[in-house]
């Protein structure tokens, strides 16, 4: 039998881990992380003799939930501690009755009705991210989440009035065609182009630009209509203004947004609240395998176990899986040393703030015909979304601002009170005054000043180091969460680092002799 012949066939019949057990045994283990994820099986166990060991969990959010989920297939004993009263970290819907308090006292309860939601933390995924293979698996529904919508409207300070992305959009890839096409036309760009590839790009750059016969951007149906056609012919827009005055107005963060790999269509969100994917995980994993109000206060890494002490009681395992944020993780007393405590100070925690604004009439549908998608805007507020779920139903929720930075940490300050007056005010300059008249109910949340969060996520001033180092264990304790990945601020982050400690402590645990 060769080598190979081997490993295929402990594979099939003893999954990964026994696969990386009978590889170590033959000196060939890799030592890069697979990029097949294969979740730890009972069969893995058979060929080693071990057992499947007891692992203690710090957090359940997405990256903690899906540690002990993916161990928990194997049999592995885990349990996860929770400081808060909740699952899900900054996965968070709200819905009518539920409570949020923030650090510094206020309580605000949401008065939502039926059927409203605010999806208050994560609320967009893209269809290649991890996070859509686990709402197949756990059987969680979704639906289109419309990221980008061509009625959603632009605003900026450099503009008198909103205007449309789709003529925000036509202007500006208009008279960018246009200089580029005459450019080229003039042998400007002679030392780049043969003259093939200058006729090439003017037959793309008309189209690009919706160009007329002589290379100008005068007009074009794309920007859109005052009265769309049907019977009649319909009122367009019209000409467009000034170069000079599209350049001013700034629409190139706005409509470029959604150019980027983790922002284009079609995105997607679990059917009636993201939460329901953290709801999923948590029922897999056992509701009693999971301890929600128990604070972690320290964490001690010996020979032979961890030892977990949490406000009332101390709580032992063979391994650990250190799934809070970094800057929290940093304040924890602990054995793990001087450098690693160093690399957890590394992230620097940056602020996010929402607010959920309830409307009885979905005036953004009835009157804008906006059906999901963000308008862009360069004002304090940044963007709003509106709902991409039970069009043409009653009521509605609308997020007045999502904002991050220094502008979150402008509305952190706030009462909720004058967060919602200053939403208000800057969203009236897009929509009117119907955004203030018809409101019903509001709901906003500073992530940096959740308890047990602290931020609404974090940035590596760089990934050398620091990075590297939380990405080995500390002895017997494992890190895990977005912070740990390239995809910081995603589930799906968290979701591959779990994998990624996952797939190590199983290896261990199936490689040590017992
Ligand atoms: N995932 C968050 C969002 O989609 C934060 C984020 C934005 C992360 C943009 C990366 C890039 O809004």
């Amino acid at each position: 039998m060769t080598r190979r012949a081997l490993l295929v066939g402990v594979g099939a019949a003893g999954g990964a881990g026994a696969m990386f057990a009978a590889m170590g045994a033959l000196g060939l283990a890799p030592d890069s992380q697979p990029k097949e994820f294969v979740p730890p099986r009972p069969g893995d166990f058979s060929l080693t003799g071990r057992g499947a060991a007891k692992v203690v969990v710090l957090g359940a959010g997405v990256a903690g939930l899906t540690c002990a989920y993916e161990l928990g297939k194997a049999g592995y004993d885990c349990t996860v501690l929770e400081a808060a009263d909740r699952v899900g970290g900054r996965v968070l819907t709200l819905r009518g009755g539920d409570r949020l308090t923030e650090l510094g006292g206020e309580t605000q309860t949401a008065a939502f009705g039926q059927g409203v939601y605010f999806n208050a933390g994560a609320g967009r995924i893209a269809p290649w991210m991890v996070t859509m293979d686990y709402c197949r698996e756990l059987g969680v529904p979704v639906e289109i989440f419309v990221n980008g919508n061509a009625s959603a409207y632009v605003y900026t300070r450099g503009m008198t009035a909103p205007v449309r992305a789709r003529t925000a959009r036509a202007d500006m890839y208009g008279y960018v065609a246009e200089l580029l096409a005459k450019a080229a036309g003039a042998g400007a760009l002679d030392r780049r182009l043969t003259e093939d590839d200058r006729e090439r790009l003017t037959e793309f750059l008309r189209r690009f630009g919706d160009l007329g016969p002589d290379l100008s951007y005068r007009d074009s149906p794309r920007r859109g209509f005052a009265t769309y056609p049907g019977v009649g012919d319909g009122v367009p827009y019209g000409a467009p203004s000034s170069l000079g005055d599209v350049l001013a107005a700034g629409t190139g963060r706005a409509i470029t947004m959604d150019f980027g790999y983790d922002q284009a269509m079609p995105m997607f969100q679990p059917v009636g609240g993201m939460d329901a994917i953290v709801t999923a995980l948590a029922r897999a994993v056992g509701r009693d395998r999971i301890r929600t109000g128990t604070r972690v206060t320290g964490l001690t890494d010996l020979p032979d176990g961890v030892e977990v002490a949490y406000e009332g009681g101390v709580f032992r395992a063979d391994y650990c899986v250190a799934a809070l944020p970094p800057h929290l993780l940093a304040r924890l007393r602990h054995n793990l040393g001087a450098r690693v405590t160093a690399a957890l100070r590394t992230p620097v925690p940056v602020a996010a703030g929402k607010i959920g604004l309830e409307y009885g009439r979905r005036w953004w549908e009835i009157d804008d015909r906006i059906y999901g998608g963000i308008t862009e805007t360069d004002l304090d507020i940044t963007h709003i979304w509106y709902p991409s779920h039970d069009y043409h139903s009653a009521a509605g929720l609308v997020v007045g601002y999502y904002n991050t930075e220094e502008n979150a940490e402008l509305y952190g300050r706030l009462s909720h009170r004058d967060r919602r007056a200053r939403a208000l005010t800057q969203g009236k300059k897009i929509h009117g005054e119907k955004y203030r008249a018809e409101l019903r109910s509001s709901l906003s949340i500073a992530w940096q000043r959740q308890p047990h969060l602290e931020g609404g996520w974090v940035r590596w001033p760089s990934y050398d180091g620091g990075f590297a180092l939380l990405g080995r264990p500390a002895g017997r304790v494992y890190f895990a969460g977005d912070w740990l990945t390239h995809l910081v601020a995603w589930q799906a982050g968290a979701m591959e680092s779990a994998r990624k400690a996952v797939t190590e402590i199983h290896r261990r645990v199936v490689k040590t002799p017992s």
